[in-house]
């Protein structure tokens, strides 16, 4: 990768040069969105459908875009191709910009953007083959809920607080469970179970972010005839299910193998996960 490069408000920079103000209100109270989208080959995939959760979220929290979604798509574009990086990811970060200290919303500020590459990282082979284990959270999700998880937010504090315990305990991702028992999301992704042939994953909802892999996998089992629904799920249904796996953008469809030490089915990747996980690969090869 060449020495990277940051589009700041206008301006391709160099990282080192990159700097906002400690005035910033993401910086100051998390006051803005973000998005991770992955570059296969140069081309970002389902860039439409980040940029639809970005406008849609910033409709959300009051904080108009200052630019056209045409206009952001060549930023990313060229960024992408300053850094020399084509199997990437590519974080859009967008804050209310710099303002007065206080809640109190300027609406003369004009807002901050930053879009960053980072060279993609896989997860290690033996997550993809053997699955992952991932830690329980009982009633954690409200930590996380309310207008903060439809929303991609800069606040990822709980998030943060949950993946270094699920980390202490051995587990790769800890699972967040809302204070009815249900199952809501990880800290960075969706959750699926598969049983008897049919594909569940939770609504999107105050505890949900609606993950754009998510949707994309929502359509490939529709393609493939696997039946499937979203609807609220409980601890039991994950330790009925044959398959449970993750998604997001960077892990793309990653198995799960057991939750708090009990394995999922028969302990290992199942099936469907495997074949989501292909359909998967073919759907970014036929968009690149
Ligand atoms: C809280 C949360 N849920 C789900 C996801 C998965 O979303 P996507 O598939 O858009 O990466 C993410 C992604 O980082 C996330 O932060």
């Amino acid at each position: 990768m060449a020495a990277p490069v940051v589009f700041l408000n206008g301006f391709y920079v160099g990282l080192e040069e990159a700097r906002v103000s400690v005035l910033d209100r993401g910086f100051c109270y998390g006051d803005g969105l973000f998005e991770t989208m992955r570059s296969y080959k140069g081309t970002i995939f389902r860039l439409g459908l980040h940029f639809d959760r970005l406008w849609r979220s910033a409709g959300l929290l009051n904080l108009p875009l200052p630019l056209t979604r045409m206009e952001l798509a060549s930023i990313v574009e060229t960024t992408l191709k300053f850094n020399s990086c084509p199997e990437a990811y590519v974080r859009i970060t967008l804050t209310r910009g710099e303002s007065a200290p206080g809640l109190l919303v300027d609406d003369n500020a004009s807002p901050t953007l930053v879009v960053f590459v980072k060279p993609f990282d896989p997860v290690p082979d033996e997550w993809r083959r053997d699955g992952v284990t991932v830690a329980l959270f009982p009633s954690s999700a409200c930590r996380t809920g309310g207008l903060a998880a439809q929303v991609k937010s800069c606040n990822y504090l709980s998030q943060i607080v949950l993946r270094n315990e699920a980390r202490k305990r051995g587990s790769a991702e800890a699972l967040l469970l809302d204070d009815e028992g249900h199952v809501t999301e990880g800290t960075t992704s969706n959750i699926f179970l598969v049983e008897n042939g049919v594909l569940k994953t939770p609504p999107a909802n105050q505890y949900v972010l609606p993950g754009i892999t998510r949707q994309v996998v929502m359509e490939i089992a529709r393609a493939q005839d696997l039946p499937c629904f979203e609807e609220n799920l409980t601890l039991d249904d994950l330790r009925r299910a044959d398959e449970v796996f993750l998604t997001n953008t960077g892990i793309e469809i990653l198995p799960v193998s057991r939750i708090d030490g009990v394995a999922v089915g028969d302990g290992k990747p199942g099936y469907w996960t495997r074949r989501l996980h292909q359909e998967f690969l073919k759907n970014v090869e036929d968009r690149g």
